[in-house]
């Protein structure tokens, strides 16, 4: 409501119409077919944004970029160790504003699907539970367990009421249409023995006892009660059955991409294959479908999963970890949804007749009062078909379904993408020094610096003739442990002469060690992402008489999923030193003196830490391990999103203003992971089908949001623990900077905004395909890089001419776009040429840059 307009209006109105805007509860039932709201069958594409991932300055951004991308719905998980980080205490601020997050959704006019859980898996540190629960004496998560059970009730109806008292549920006339207690412990069940049962009965029970006016859902839990809906998380779920011809068919998780690890590479679902999922899902009478993620975000501080998942957590969503929608998936799925929204009635109105096309193709008819519409599915991974169906000839590429929404013209393939797409860089910007950090020399940089002392700092916290279980230890209220003890060494050993050095091995549960020897780093290990324990073993120098060996015990994530998984251990095991004259000298039963966390961490250097020892330089020590590092910044110049460019340091944690960056390690993706130079589309996907980037850093730049920004005096602190470079740390702007389109002869020409059935053929004059072509906001296209009409070859960045090609191909596209933000160029014979190469199928491929 604008305020110029509620001026005018007297106050008694105003209060009925605020009345009238949100308080119309809606009843929200579902049959066989369909989510029912207020005896209305509907469809729902449903997009998840995870709300702490991001910030709530990009949340009305996000919001609305999905609903642009086609999406009614939006679905979240709940944090509860974000929200209640000690026992009894609560929090819902900044990143947590759980309520405010779905009011941005409730104004943009959209729906919400709560997913309280309140574990909730989602490569999330320890899946969503309180680490402090695990200490409640007599606890284990997810079974039938009192204390476990009193905790999960006390935090839902905690959110529950909530979201009742500030009136967001569908029946109180808010946004919130479906609910989830739990989260995929169907393929947990099994492993619970005699509490799994009574649990998930429970845990339904309560959930019902909480009167919110709408469904619940159970995802992957075949067994859930009669009152519950079952649902299918996947990366296909038109298959999928629910456990009730009552229920009906619910998609809570379709992967568009897929999560990273630090040392994994990129993994990547092609558009193609995400429509042709989500097509046929539909097609097979599908009614809810949500997107895992629509926008993945970041995992800041120390939230992600683990071990070992990044701090980002782009997820190849529709839109990037940035806030940006990612081209050309974004539009490819927004064009499919608008296709779907075409076919809403017949689909939730009459049955579906299916008809085999032959081997591998068929097509389901929704045909009743008037409307019919038509999917026809390809499922063949290898050859393009032609089907004949209605006396019409189709072209149906492999593994594809088209969209017929008169049972007549097609108006969207899922392998044709005629989505724009486009190349993203990360544009670098060194720091900039804040005019207030020092007025001597304002353009060279001055960093403070802090360096830990390796090993026992200040007082021991205690000391034991064994080891102990890192998690159980720091209780994960930081990332890091001292494992410290002494030994001593013979002055007549032979490495003391010039022979052959000892070595230290040390076997470690997880996730990763920094070992020192009086104060020097010796080398560092960690597990490989896939399998937790691992061995370290690497030279170390020793000296006659006493030497302090001081191991850094990491975690990197804690585990978020898995059965019992609470208990999974971490930290050392056993320590050895081999090569003396004694030889292999076992010393886990040495006196370890035991310390919890780093002094910087203690003393508040993540803040800016006024009570650290900070000592001031313009030429900051260069791989030193365990150092703090901390610089005074201008915010990056204009306004595109930033990634803080790690490349050039080793591994530790990093802040802005006190916020949590989180955990950087631009560790290499192993080359022993399958990676790819092309992806297929064709064919049924899994998440190791489509990697790059073997060799590179699985993680290079660090999302900080532009809102943790002040206009000058920005507190930028890092936190090195094996050594880097930071004079070479820089911001980086996130610019989409080139467009491209490439759109063939036989694409579908049908404009989508305004298809309406029975459109008389000849309404539509020109029914040529047409490629677009659109730059950011405020800037143009200021140069043609390609264009070839023809048989072009490449993808967007990479194009290059066929041997068939339309020399005016540069000009006509310059003509139409230079200068301009978008353009759409026909595929007509006034612009190209008639005859060029007769009997095969030509396209067009462009390439421009925005400025
Ligand atoms: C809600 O709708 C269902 C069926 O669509 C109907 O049986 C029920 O009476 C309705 N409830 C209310 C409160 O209107
Ligand atoms: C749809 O139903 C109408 C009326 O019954 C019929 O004429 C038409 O052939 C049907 N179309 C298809 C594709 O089955
Ligand atoms: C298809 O064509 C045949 C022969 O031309 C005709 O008999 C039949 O009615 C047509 N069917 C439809 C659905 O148009
Ligand atoms: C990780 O290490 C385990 C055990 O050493 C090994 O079996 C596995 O192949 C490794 N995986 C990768 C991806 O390097
Ligand atoms: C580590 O070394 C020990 C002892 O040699 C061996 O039993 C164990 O399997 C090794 N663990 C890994 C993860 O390689
Ligand atoms: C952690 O502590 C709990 C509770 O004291 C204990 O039951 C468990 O065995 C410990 N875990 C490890 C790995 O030491
Ligand atoms: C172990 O070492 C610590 C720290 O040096 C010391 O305080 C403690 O007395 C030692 N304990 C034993 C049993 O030697």
């Amino acid at each position: 409501m604008k305020l110029s307009l509620s001026r005018a209006i007297p106050i008694a109105a105003l209060v009925l119409f605020s009345l009238l805007a949100s308080c119309s509860a809606a009843n929200v039932t579902y049959d066989h077919r369909s989510l029912i709201i207020d005896g209305q069958r509907k469809l729902f594409i449903s997009a998840s944004i995870h709300y702490p991932r991001s910030v709530p300055g990009m949340w009305p951004g996000l919001v609305q970029t999905a609903k642009e991308g086609g999406a009614n719905t939006i679905e979240s998980y709940v944090f509860w160790n974000g929200h209640e980080p000690s026992q009894g205490s609560y929090y819902f601020e900044d990143r947590y504003d759980l309520v405010k997050f779905v009011k941005i959704v409730q104004n943009a006019g959209m729906y919400m699907i709560l997913r309280i859980g309140p574990f909730v898996a989602a490569e999330w540190s320890y899946g969503g539970v309180p680490v402090w629960l695990h200490y409640v004496p007599g606890t284990v998560f997810r079974t039938n367990n009192e204390p476990f059970k009193y905790h999960m009730k006390k935090f839902v109806t905690f959110i529950v009421n909530l979201m009742k008292k500030e009136k967001l549920f569908a029946s109180q006339g808010g946004p919130i249409i479906l609910s989830q207690v739990e989260n995929e412990y169907g393929y947990n069940e099994q492993y619970y023995g005699d509490g799994a049962k009574p649990y998930v009965k429970w845990a339904a029970e309560m959930a019902i006892s909480q009167n919110i006016g709408v469904p619940w859902v159970m995802c992957q839990q075949p067994d859930a009660p009669e009152y519950i809906i079952d649902t299918c998380n996947s990366f296909y779920c038109d298959q999928f059955v629910p456990n009730s011809p009552k229920k009906p068919k619910i998609w809570t998780e379709n992967w568009p991409g897929w999560f990273k690890t630090f040392g994994g590479g990129d993994p990547h679902r092609p558009s193609e294959d995400v429509a042709f999922s989500v097509a046929r899902f539909f097609q097979k009478g599908g009614s809810v479908h949500n997107y895992y993620m629509y926008h993945g975000g970041t995992n800041f501080g120390r939230t992600n999963g683990g071990p070992f998942i990044t701090t980002s957590y782009d997820y190849e969503a529709p839109i990037d970890e940035y806030g940006l929608p990612r081209f050309p998936k974004w539009g490819h799925l927004k064009e499919l949804h608008k296709s779907i929204m075409l076919c809403e009635h017949a689909l939730l109105n009459s049955e579906p007749t299916t008809l085999s096309l032959g081997p591998k193709a068929e097509v389901d008819v929704y045909n009743s009062s008037g409307s019919c519409v038509a999917f026809l599915a390809s499922i063949d991974d290898k050859e393009d078909k032609t089907v004949q169906w209605q006396n019409m000839s189709y072209h149906l590429p492999a593994w594809s379904v088209s969209i017929l929404p008169d049972c007549k013209n097609v108006v969207f393939n899922t392998a044709k993408v005629s989505s724009p797409s486009s190349v993203v860089d990360m544009v670098p910007e060194s720091l900039i020094p804040s005019a207030s950090s020092s007025d001597k020399d304002p353009k060279a940089l001055e960093w403070e610096i802090f360096t830990e002392k390796p090993g026992l700092w200040g007082k021991e916290d205690f000391s034991l003739n064994s080891f102990v279980d890192h998690i159980n230890t720091t209780k994960y209220t930081t990332d890091y442990l001292w494992y410290t003890t002494s030994i001593n060494v013979n002055e007549n050993e032979d490495f003391l002469k010039g022979g052959s050095q000892p070595f230290l091995l040390v076997e470690s549960k997880g996730h990763g060690l920094h070992a020192f020897v009086n104060q020097e780093l010796q080398g560092s290990g960690y597990g490989n992402g896939t399998t937790v324990p691992f061995n370290f073993s690497a030279p170390i120098s020793l000296k006659a008489g006493k030497n302090e060996i001081a191991i850094l015990s990491l975690t990197v994530g804690i585990q978020n999923a898995g059965p019992y998984y609470e208990w999974v251990p971490a930290g050392l095991t056993n320590v050895k030193i081999k090569g003396l004259k004694e030889g292999i000298l076992d010393i886990s039963g040495y006196n370890w003196t035991y310390k919890i966390g780093l002094e910087g961490e203690q003393l508040g250097a993540p803040d800016g830490g006024k009570s650290v020892n900070w000592v001031s330089t313009t030429e900051p020590p260069k791989n030193q391990p365990l150092t703090w590092y901390k610089a005074i910044v201008d915010p990056p110049t204009c306004d595109e999103p930033v990634g803080l460019d790690m490349i050039h340091m080793g591994k530790g944690l990093a802040w802005l203003n006190g916020q949590p960056i989180g955990i950087y390690w631009p560790r290499l993706a192993s080359f022993d992971i399958p990676c790819v130079k092309e992806c297929e589309y064709r064919g049924t996907f899994k998440p190791d089908k489509c990697i790059t980037g073997c060799g590179e850093p699985s993680q290079r730049w660090y999302h900080v949001p532009r809102s943790w920004f002040k206009p000058s005096g920005n507190v930028l602190v890092i936190l090195e623990e094996i050594g880097g470079d930071p004079t070479k740390v820089t911001f980086s702007k996130r610019k989409m900077s080139t467009v491209c389109s490439s759109i063939a002869e036989d694409y579908p020409s049908i404009d989508l905004e305004s298809w309406k059935p029975d459109m008389d053929d000849d309404s539509s004059q020109d029914k040529a395909p047409r490629a677009h072509l659109k730059c950011p906001d405020s800037t143009q296209i200021s140069a043609v890089n390609f264009a070839s009409f023809g048989n072009p070859v490449g993808s967007c960045g990479s194009y290059s001419l066929g041997d068939c090609h339309d020399p005016s191909s540069k000009s006509v596209v310059e003509k139409a776009c230079l200068n301009k933000n978008k353009c759409t160029i026909g595929l007509t014979e006034e612009n190209f040429r008639k005859n060029l190469c007769p009997g095969s199928t030509r396209k067009l491929a462009v390439e421009a840059v925005c400025r």
